[in-house]
């Protein structure tokens, strides 16, 4: 299934990114403070996030978690959960972002962890059970 390639190769390219902020945000609770340095990766990687993941979201809220429905309507709790932490991970990247814009280190510390607990998850759930979801199809 190719079209599903594309969705797997973004997920490993954020869980990649999510190791890498997970060490900034190590480097954060250390220092107490933001370095210049961090606070460039950080806004790296809200640039990731306004150019992959929130396309990508939108993907699978128009075109991925549809054609799982119709094709298997058992995945329809599924896509629920997913779809309601689509909308809990949005708030987290505003927060994130304007953490980021303040380069208060507490507020980076609370929104980054909240990001990096619910993506990675989110993600490693979508890597399990949607291809189990289409095989029931
Ligand atoms: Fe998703
Ligand atoms: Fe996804």
């Amino acid at each position: 299934m190719d079209w599903i390639k594309h969705f797997n190769q973004d997920h490993m390219e954020v869980l990649l990114l999510l190791t890498k902020l997970d060490g900034n945000l190590q480097e954060v609770k250390h220092l107490g403070k933001v370095r210049s340095g961090i606070l460039l990766e950080c806004e790296e990687f809200l640039e990731v996030v306004e150019k992959v993941i929130l396309p990508h979201f939108q993907a699978e809220e128009e075109h991925l978690y549809p054609t799982l429905v119709k094709r298997n309507p058992q995945a329809s709790g599924f896509v629920e959960i997913m779809l309601q932490e689509h909308q809990e991970l949005y708030e987290d990247f505003e927060r994130f972002k304007v953490a980021v814009k303040a380069g208060e280190p507490a507020d980076l510390i609370t929104s980054g962890e909240g990001i990096l607990r619910f993506l990675k998850d989110h993600i490693l759930k979508e890597e399990k059970e949607i291809p189990v979801l289409l095989q029931g199809s």
